[in-house]
């Protein structure tokens, strides 16, 4: 890998300190690093070199997933660290910072390879990006690319606005735009369970898949968050980008080869196809609701409404479930289900596929102890994909039950989301980062309800904290013959 300039914007900040300072770190220790690297952490705080690297010292004890065999080896880490103070609307800071980069570049003899990530608020994403070009940071006679996390714009507009702005200092190449459920190791896995198994590609089409359900449930509220949270909601904040990643992850078809321009390209022609929901469809397909007072896990929990610092009478989402078509000969007739929800009764991200069971017509009698074959890929907290099939039990006379096959991996320690996204960064691999197409195409399913949600248009359905969501969620789904799976 080549030797390169890591500089990272809000160095000082909570995202800096919980993820990414363990996370190059673990990839250090896993030799996963460009072989030579320097390090420039950046925020407004007044920081010295070795007051930053105490801090990133803290940062690696208290979070990081592995610890040193060595007290040498988190020295010879930190050491690559620097600090420069920066207030992202002054130009003279960044000019500083060049002269930094460059000095250090001199004193490694690394070429000028430089990794922009900009862990700060979306409001400064493009006025940093133009300021890099403008400084002459970005003008490098080697690479540069730019790490951003979501959110990536608040509507439609706002994103493709943002998206020429960066665009005037970076190529859609150079941008990777870090979606953090493409770094989840079941998310990523989906490309193998459905392209590499004969056995599960043949079944991955409509003559056999009933049903797609993709869940991503939250115990926690709004936590200390409720300035950004009251006017983004779930559609924003998971619908997005979250869970429609999901969607595309699992209904994309299979590419003439596995790389990084044909798995975006496949998820990029299922967005196109996603059927828009406007008007009456709306109500029909979108539901949206919102916690009130209820105990989750034996706690009591307040309202959405009784949060600190969030409106009185907010009719902010915190929950949405939506049923999605896909207009492709592939899909043409199979609801994907997606829901999300905060304080609802267990934190689960997982993705159930129903099969069809056109065979149970065949068992007279023993009709009703036949139930659909599932697909379980759970995506945290626990990792693992099981198959749920009909089996004649060697008792009861007979009775056919469900027997569960596990296709677990054995469960060691697993390499963080941030990990596998830096270091697919650092190689190049831009296969789990969002292309701007998706993230537009993801807008333009997303407004028109948006839209609804602003004007009133659809109705809010509360649900007890600790529940499973709003009954109209289960009603979706009731329409068509269907229910949650797994729900307790
Ligand atoms: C973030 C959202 O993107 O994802 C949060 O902004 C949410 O509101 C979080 O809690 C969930 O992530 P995870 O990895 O815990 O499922």
């Amino acid at each position: 890998m080549e030797s390169m300039t890591f500089v990272l914007f809000g160095a000082t900040g909570d995202l800096a300190k919980r993820k990414i300072y363990p996370a190059l770190y673990n990839l250090y220790l896993d030799k996963k690093m460009p072989q030579a690297i320097s390090v420039f952490g950046l925020g407004r705080k007044e920081f010295t070199d070795a007051t930053f690297q105490e801090h990133v010292r803290k940062s690696i004890e208290t979070f990081s997933r592995r610890k040193a065999e060595n007290d040498e080896q988190l020295e010879a880490f930190i050491a690559s660290f620097r600090y420069s103070i920066l207030d992202a609307t002054k130009i003279e800071d960044y000019e500083t910072l060049l002269k930094k980069v460059e000095k250090r570049e001199a004193e490694l003899n690394i070429p000028q390879n430089r990794m922009f990530y900009l862990s700060v608020g979306p409001e400064f994403f493009d006025l940093i990006a133009l300021n890099l070009k403008e400084s002459g940071l970005g003008t490098t006679a080697g690479w540069k690319k730019l790490l951003i996390e979501k959110p990536f714009g608040h509507d439609l507009a706002s994103a493709r606005e943002l998206n020429e702005r960066l665009s005037k200092a970076f190529t859609e190449e150079e941008i990777y735009r870090i979606d953090h459920y493409l770094g989840k190791p079941m998310v990523q896995n989906l490309e193998a369970l459905e392209f590499a198994n004969p056995v599960l590609q043949a079944l991955w089409n409509n003559k056999h898949i009933a049903n797609v359900q993709i869940t991503a449930s939250e115990m926690v509220g709004v936590e200390e968050r409720a300035g950004y949270y009251d006017h983004v909601g779930a559609l924003r904040d998971m619908v997005q980008n979250h869970l429609l990643q999901m969607l595309m992850m699992t209904a994309m078809q299979t590419p003439e080869k596995v790389g990084q321009d044909q798995i975006r390209e496949q998820k990029r022609k299922v967005m196109e196809a996603l059927r828009p929901v406007n008007g009456q469809d709306i109500h029909e397909n979108i539901i949206r609701g919102q916690y009130s007072s209820g105990e989750v896990n034996g706690q009591a929990s307040v309202g959405y409404r009784d949060e600190p610092n969030i409106k009185e009478n907010s009719s902010t989402d915190t929950f949405i479930a939506a049923r999605i078509w896909i207009d492709n000969d592939l899909w043409e007739g199979v609801p994907f289900y997606i829901r999300t929800g905060k304080k609802m009764k267990e934190k689960s991200t997982r993705i159930v596929i129903e099969f069809k069971d056109t065979l149970k017509e065949i068992y007279e009698e023993k009709k009703e102890q036949i139930v659909p074959n599932l697909l379980i890929i759970e995506i945290s907290p626990n990792e693992n994909i099981k198959l749920l099939l009909n089996s004649k039990s060697p008792f009861e006379n007979g009775k056919i039950e469900q027997v569960e096959i596990d296709l677990t991996h054995a469960q060691k320690d697993v390499p963080e989301a941030y990990e596998r996204l830096i270091f697919d960064a650092f190689k190049g691999d831009s296969t789990f980062f969002a292309h701007w197409n998706e993230v537009e195409l993801s807008w333009e399913w997303v407004q028109p309800v948006l839209d609804a949600f602003e004007q009133g248009d659809a109705p809010l359905h509360f649900y007890p904290a600790g529940s499973n969501g709003p009954e109209a969620s289960d009603e979706l789904l009731a329409a068509n013959g269907f229910k949650w799976w797994l729900d307790s």
